[in-house]
């Protein structure tokens, strides 16, 4: 279970204030997967972001399966988030100097947490076998977003945030990267937020929620 609870949130830069949320409650239950939507600007990353105890709340508590992370020190927030929670991102984020099978054991060893998958199975998944000594460089967009789904599986950790995971691929790959995250999210069980503008992709998801105005709706 995800739970926010009266979170406010203000970012601050140099002469203006921008208020994100004055107000905000959210509850996603375990092992479902919600699709966020809303305009640019309106904070879908900002949430993600506290989920996962990169930025702090100004105001509110935010539990994780009954921890509450705003109580938690730097140190066991970065523990904690090995731990319990991997990411998928618009842009990658390959590491570009580490092979296909680096980049995906690079994650277990940051993080801690129990191998899922051997490296091979997972990128048998991903469609990727026999690619795993290839550099990102040495990959098509496609292929190196599959290299970040794999990494995102291949530990196993309850959460999944993913902030946009095709926003950088045609509507084929997008596709089949988004047939990717459903078969490994039956397979895993994992509770998925993931943020997208598209309708489509959004409609994959249990749920819907756009935010508007510092506050979610389910649409
Ligand atoms: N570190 C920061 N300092 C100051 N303002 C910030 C910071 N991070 C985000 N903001 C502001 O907070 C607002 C929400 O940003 P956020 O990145 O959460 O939006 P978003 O909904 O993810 O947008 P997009 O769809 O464009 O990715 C924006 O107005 C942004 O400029
Ligand atoms: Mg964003």
């Amino acid at each position: 279970m995800i739970s926010l609870q009266n979170i406010s949130k203000s970012y601050t830069s140099k002469n203006e204030t921008v208020v994100l949320f004055t107000d905000l409650h959210w509850q996603i239950e375990t092992g479902k997967y919600v699709s966020l939507m809303g305009a640019s600007g309106a904070g879908k990353s900002s949430i993600l972001s506290l989920i996962a105890g990169i930025i702090t709340p100004d105001n509110g508590s935010i539990e994780l399966s009954g921890t509450n992370i705003t109580q938690l020190s730097t140190d066991e927030m970065i523990r904690y988030r090995g731990q319990h929670i991997a990411f998928i991102f618009q842009a990658f984020e390959l590491i570009p100097n580490l092979t296909v099978n680096e980049n995906i054991d690079l994650i277990l060893d940051i993080s801690h947490a129990p191998r899922r998958y051997e490296t091979s199975a997972i990128l048998e998944k991903v469609w990727l076998a026999g690619k795993g000594d290839r550099y990102p460089t040495e990959l098509s967009g496609g292929e190196q977003q599959r290299v970040a789904i794999a990494r995102a599986f291949v530990a196993d950790v309850e959460y999944l945030l993913a902030d946009e995971p095709t926003g950088n691929l045609d509507e084929g790959n997008a596709n089949r990267i988004m047939d990717l995250i459903d078969t490994l999210h039956r397979e895993t069980g994992n509770t998925i937020v993931m943020i997208t503008h598209d309708r489509d992709i959004a409609n994959r998801a249990d749920l819907i929620y756009r935010l508007h105005g510092g506050q979610l709706a389910l649409i």
